[in-house]
């Protein structure tokens, strides 16, 4: 029986309404910020990634279905058509910057496993424009930004990371290219096949590599920080400032290149303890210099994809989390509330409930994080509650906090 080729997927069942569920939610947030819809052909000139992401990448030079006599090539990625079908069609005649977004398949010829295929979707989108229309401005980038973190909270994805650097500007990363390459010079040969292959051909793709024989190297390699212009210093900066004034909390990941040449000043990714190996739920940055590799005139942009199929692992992990969950976690304030606590947590399982109890010796703040962790709310019995027979209940989730009185407390839990 002929089978789905290796590193495919169909999309079906409960996978299938969760995509719809996430174009739904994703469609409405970008929608909201500007963004109209484009779509780009699947396959494309060769010559626009070679140009485009860079003809020493890894996408590149090992991943790409290509069919030589046509010169054609399955899109690996959407950035670098976006771009060539904003020169193309002459878009800087459109109100400026364009706010492009997209929902679309895409094609690398990568070592299958959990999270990276070889056919995946990706939801993307690109703000492209002139100078003369601030695109270059640090405050698109944290625009963008913020909208992702909005995204993933609105699609209930808890727990996730945003990691954030700056490649500078192309001159400052010539620059650093230069000192990677002498830095590299006389440890090269410790490192992996692949490793010594990039220390020749591009230094900046081994800070991704993931060996790990070879990260000790790595981590003792100069950071890019040492080597930004004062210019991209505070343009930095200010992305940050932006990002601190909207309460978007991220860490600074000096080894963040990411794996496309196109980058240029801000580089990022949002990544989620649940997905393994293959970590990053998307990533982005900006390129303010691929219109100009594509032959077109000084265009700056900024964009990011999020990996659909990663996305739908996440949201699994999440469920499977909460299903893992007790519904209450009873946390007497005080040892001399340990008995009473008892008694309502056995009060509580009888009535069908799944009930973790903690110890009045906890302090506040240690029966909230171990609540946390065990259970979906948690039950707040003090001295207080103890003689009026109103309990405080916290839903984790939402954050509400309500006062129940005990009789119907079992009732309340199960339908909050
Ligand atoms: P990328 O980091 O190559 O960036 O891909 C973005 C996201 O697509 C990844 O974070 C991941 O979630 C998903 N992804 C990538 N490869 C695979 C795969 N083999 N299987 C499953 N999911 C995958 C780009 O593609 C850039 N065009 C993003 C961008 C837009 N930068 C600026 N604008």
């Amino acid at each position: 029986m002929i089978q789905r080729i290796r590193g495919t997927n169909d999309v079906l069942g409960d996978d299938a309404q969760a995509f719809a569920m996430l174009e739904a939610t994703a469609k409405r947030i970008v929608e909201r910020a500007g963004y109209s819809r484009i779509e780009t052909p699947a396959f494309e000139a060769t010559e626009l990634f070679a140009r485009g992401v860079g003809a020493s990448t890894d996408i590149v030079q090992k991943e790409m279905y290509t069919i030589p006599e046509d010169g054609i090539t399955l899109r690996p990625e959407g950035t670098a058509p976006v771009c060539r079908a904003y020169l193309e069609h002459g878009m800087h005649k459109l109100p400026q910057p364009v706010k492009l977004w997209y929902l679309s398949s895409f094609f690398r010829r990568e070592r299958p496993q959990k999270g990276r295929y070889r056919q995946f979707w990706q939801i993307g989108a690109e703000v492209i424009g002139p100078p003369s229309a601030g695109s270059e401005s640090p405050l698109r980038d944290a625009e963008v930004i913020e909208m992702l973190a909005t995204l993933l909270n609105e699609l209930g994805i808890e727990g996730w990371k945003l990691e954030i650097n700056s490649v500078g500007s192309a001159g400052d990363r010539a620059r650093y290219v230069a000192a990677l390459r002498e830095a590299l010079a006389p440890v090269k040969h410790q490192m992996c096949e692949d490793n010594q292959r990039r220390a020749e051909t591009n230094p900046l793709r081994v800070l991704d590599s993931k060996d790990p024989n070879d990260q000790e190297i790595i981590n003792n390699l100069p950071k890019i920080a040492d080597f930004l212009d004062a210019e991209s210093t505070e343009n930095f900066r200010q992305v940050l400032a932006a990002l601190d004034a909207c309460g978007v909390p991220y860490t600074v990941n000096p080894r963040l290149v990411r794996g496309l040449d196109y980058y240029t000043r801000t580089t990022f990714e949002f990544t989620h303890g649940g997905l393994g190996a293959q970590n990053a739920l998307l990533g982005g940055g900006r390129y303010d210099g691929l219109s100009e590799a594509l032959g077109g005139p000084k265009t700056p942009g900024i964009g990011f994809a999020m990996g659909e199929d990663r996305l739908i692992l996440t949201l699994e992990a999440e469920t499977a989390k909460q299903a893992s969950l007790a519904d209450a976690y009873v946390a007497p304030m005080g040892e001399g509330l340990n008995a009473p606590a008892l008694e309502l947590a056995r009060e509580l399982r009888r009535s069908g409930l799944r009930v973790e109890l903690g110890d009045g010796s906890f302090r506040l703040k240690k029966s909230f994080e171990m609540g946390h962790k065990l259970a979906r709310k948690i039950v707040l019995l003090g001295e207080d509650e103890q003689q009026s027979g109103i309990l405080t209940v916290k839903d984790f989730a939402s954050g509400e906090q309500v006062k129940v009185p005990r009789a119907e407390l079992a009732s309340r839990l199960k339908s909050i």
